[in-house]
């Protein structure tokens, strides 16, 4: 396995923030993927710090608001090395945990802003995203909410969750968009459709969600219903279990002859085809792997280092066609459904 070095930084957007070229997602640290160790968590932000990432993704639906108050201290010891990103949009309550509602009406957004910079202990956010798109709300009333909170002081630069290329060019047209966060991976390359040459020609970067798969692309687990604990929802994701895990899981073979090529893992070979879409498409891709072991930091770093030929992406190219399954239980609110 290759040993981790500090990453480069690349800009987000034309004008957007500095930020190491791998960011950290901090979902898993508070909820989703079974039970977590505060304290190994908390040194899972300190060792990628140490080793040049400074992009950390949180949202205020992560944990009920937990993730963002669990984010406060490392924030604090740390604020002007690090960038910052939350998003907004996915209603929950405390006294229903299974209630969800997506709002991107302005005076819901101008209250979820206030309420993330209190748990967050910040006076602005770096990147503030709408996390799941209402398409009941003109978009141009959200995103001209979004673009009063920066010239408010409370936000720095906006971001787009989920969002299809024509909604990307829709909201740019209103307030210059920095970032579109969305699922990008081996298994998971509908966002090429439209929303990865939107955001190329309006100078847009791209931030990979679940870059891993959500574990699966690492051979962590082979099926979802039987290895993973009752809490975690990745026991509920089609592509994950019974037969359907097996058929992806065989999907797998490309990737692991790859990764004895490099002498490195098969979660390494999955991040190096993400940071290789920067060149392929001709935009800055910064992917956000989530990890809450400081062990699994170094290792996802070190693949910013690896390569892949012409070759090696040719043989990778033929797999997300093949992936048996859904990447959600209930596709209705991601930007696939509205393509
Ligand atoms: N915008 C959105 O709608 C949206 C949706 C989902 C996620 N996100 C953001 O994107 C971030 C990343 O996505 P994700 O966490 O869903 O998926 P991911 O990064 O694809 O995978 C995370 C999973 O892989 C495991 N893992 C990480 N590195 C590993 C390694 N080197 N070897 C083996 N297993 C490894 C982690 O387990 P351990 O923690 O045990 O290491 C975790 O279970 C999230 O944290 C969140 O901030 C955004």
């Amino acid at each position: 396995m290759m040993s981790a070095a500090r990453i480069g930084t690349v800009r987000l957007g034309a004008e957007g923030p500095q930020v190491g070229v791998q960011g950290l997602g901090c979902m898993g640290m508070s909820e989703f993927y079974g039970d977590t160790d505060e304290a190994a968590a908390r040194q899972t932000l300190e060792t990628a710090l140490d080793a040049g990432v400074t992009f950390y993704d949180t949202a205020d639906m992560y944990g009920q608001g937990a993730n963002e108050e669990f984010l406060a201290p490392f924030v604090k010891a740390h604020r002007d090395e690090i960038t910052l990103a939350t998003k907004f949009a996915n209603e929950r309550r405390a006294d229903d945990p299974a209630y969800r509602a997506i709002r991107n009406d302005p005076p819901y957004i101008r209250q979820a802003v206030d309420a993330s910079l209190s748990r967050l202990g910040v006076d602005v956010i770096d990147l503030y995203y709408m996390h799941r798109r209402d398409p009941r709300v003109p978009l141009a009333e959200s995103v001209g909410a979004m673009g009063e909170l920066v010239a408010a002081g409370k936000v720095r630069f906006l971001g787009l969750s989920e969002v299809t290329g024509a909604e990307l060019r829709e909201a740019h047209a209103v307030h210059p968009i920095t970032a579109l966060q969305s699922e990008w991976s081996l298994f998971s390359r509908d966002v090429e459709r439209s929303a990865v040459g939107a955001a190329a020609d309006l100078g847009v970067a791209f931030v990979p969600y679940s870059p891993l798969g959500r574990g699966f692309l690492t051979g962590a687990f082979l099926d979802a219903a039987s290895e993973l604990s009752d809490g975690d929802m990745r026991r509920r994701q089609p592509r994950f279990t019974g037969d359907n895990a097996r058929h992806n899981a065989d999907l797998l073979e490309p990737v692991r002859r790859i990764a004895e090529a490099h002498d490195a893992t098969l979660g390494q070979i999955a991040l190096a085809w993400v940071h290789a879409q920067a060149r392929v498409h001709g935009l800055p891709v910064v992917p956000i792997p989530g990890t809450r072991r400081a062990s699994r930091v170094r290792e996802n770093v070190a693949a910013a280092a690896i390569t892949l030929d012409a070759v090696e992406l040719a043989q990778l190219e033929p797999i997300a066609a093949q992936v048996v399954g859904d990447r959600y239980p209930d596709m209705s609110t991601t930007a696939a459904a509205r393509e």
